[in-house]
């Protein structure tokens, strides 16, 4: 195995990194790219706070790299502490990892002048093959001792650059792997003002999102991403009712994600959940995907909040005293932007309307109009439904 060795503080890991490596891997063809965060870099020895953060810094380069085989992060630097310096971590790694040969060891542009006065950097060059990256220039530089340099464009990211932007309420989010992100986001770091606690977001969203993108078509997978978009709207815009956007978004993304399960599979989730299926569900079981996505939410993703679940599991057919999110994601379900058949003064009324059962009441006889055009009828529940919500706004 060919091993190329890419030392950073990684304060945080950036796209820039990861270039890096990959164009390492492809270029001079290596085996594997080993990250290694430095504890204390002695380059940065005025740099407060580095040790403390090792942690983080570890776990979002980590986190950053996942699902790639050809990299791995190697954490001797921050167990070792202390100053880290290069020649042991090297002999650090050839020592573990045994590899065939030597290894090579990745040097931006912009510390290549400055190599030969590191500490050891005889014993780095006899047990290491130094590879020049591209950080400033773009051409090829003369340099005094055996190296390769690799021809990587320029990517102007900085971890420096990336933090300043952070602190400052600046643009951020896509210099770094989402991963990374999302820890940066949990944990506020770098100065960010991190999610409330009470907030169920962050990863959890994160993974019902990526399961609803590989189990779901395409199309009902971009319907679900509307869905929970249009939810968190309302959820902001009818700020009465005091739900945080991101159960709303949360119930969007979920909605659907039993509906492309065989009706064995569905039956089989909903028997689960404690209520009874009634006949017009035994009939017509993808009537009861709203049930299975709610079961999958709670088994599958431990989410037990209650508004969320039911949501899910009432999108589909209304129920008696639906709560406001179940309203909210079902109106958004009926009316987000990819559905075409919508009156444009029923559409406007959905977007902007104050009032959630007037929206929520629209919503209702624009299914039974929908319905009605196909010779089918609302279920028994969700007539129910409508005449009450009729009688109540009078
Ligand atoms: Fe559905
Ligand atoms: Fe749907």
């Amino acid at each position: 195995m060919r091993l190329a060795i890419l030392g950073s503080s990684f304060n945080p890991i950036h796209l820039g990194h990861l270039f890096l490596a990959d164009a390492v891997l492809s270029e001079l063809h290596y085996d594997r790219v080993i990250l290694v965060p430095a504890y204390r870099s002695p380059f940065k020895l005025e740099a407060p706070g580095m040790e403390s953060g090792a942690r983080d810094r570890l776990e979002m380069a980590a986190a950053a790299i996942a699902g790639d085989p050809r990299l791995t992060v190697d954490d001797c630097e921050i167990r070792r502490e202390g100053v880290s310096y290069t020649a042991d971590t090297i002999a650090d790694i050839i020592r573990r990892y045994a590899p065939d040969e030597k290894p090579g060891f990745i040097i931006g542009d912009d510390l290549a002048a400055d190599f030969p006065q590191w500490n050891r950097s005889d014993d780095i060059l006899a047990m290491a093959d130094i590879i020049i990256a591209r950080r400033l220039h773009s051409g090829v530089l003369t340099i005094p001792y055996p190296c390769t340099q690799i021809t990587n464009s320029v990517m102007e990211i900085s971890s420096g650059m990336v933090r300043d932007k952070i602190t400052a309420n600046a643009a951020w989010r896509y210099l770094v792997p989402a991963a990374a992100r999302s820890i940066i986001e949990s944990r506020g770091l770098y100065g960010l003002n991190p999610r409330p606690a009470e907030s169920p977001a962050g990863n959890l969203i994160f993974r019902v999102e990526e399961a609803a993108r590989e189990g779901l078509s395409l199309e009902r997978f971009l319907h679900s991403r509307n869905t929970a978009l249009m939810a968190w709207d309302m959820c902001r815009r009818l700020s009465a009712y005091k739900l945080n956007p991101e159960l709303g978004y949360l119930a969007g993304m979920a909605h659907d994600l039993g509906k492309q399960l065989s009706e064995k599979e569905i039956i089989k989730l909903t028997k689960n959940d404690g209520r009874r299926i009634s006949r017009l569900e035994k009939e017509k079981p993808s009537l009861l995907h709203g049930r299975a996505s709610a079961v999958l939410l709670r088994e599958r993703f431990n989410v037990h909040n209650e508004d969320v679940l039911e949501a899910a599991a009432l999108h589909t057919l209304g129920g008696k005293d639906m709560g406001p999110l179940a309203k909210m994601v079902y109106i958004a379900d009926k009316m987000e932007v990819s559905r075409e058949k919508i009156d444009p003064a029923v559409r406007k009324l959905a977007y902007t309307e104050n009032d959630l059962d007037k929206i929520f009441v629209t919503a209702l006889e624009q299914t039974a109009s929908w319905l009605r055009a196909k010779k089918l009828k609302l279920s028994q529940e969700s007539l129910a439904l409508l005449e009450k919500m009729r009688r109540s706004s009078g």
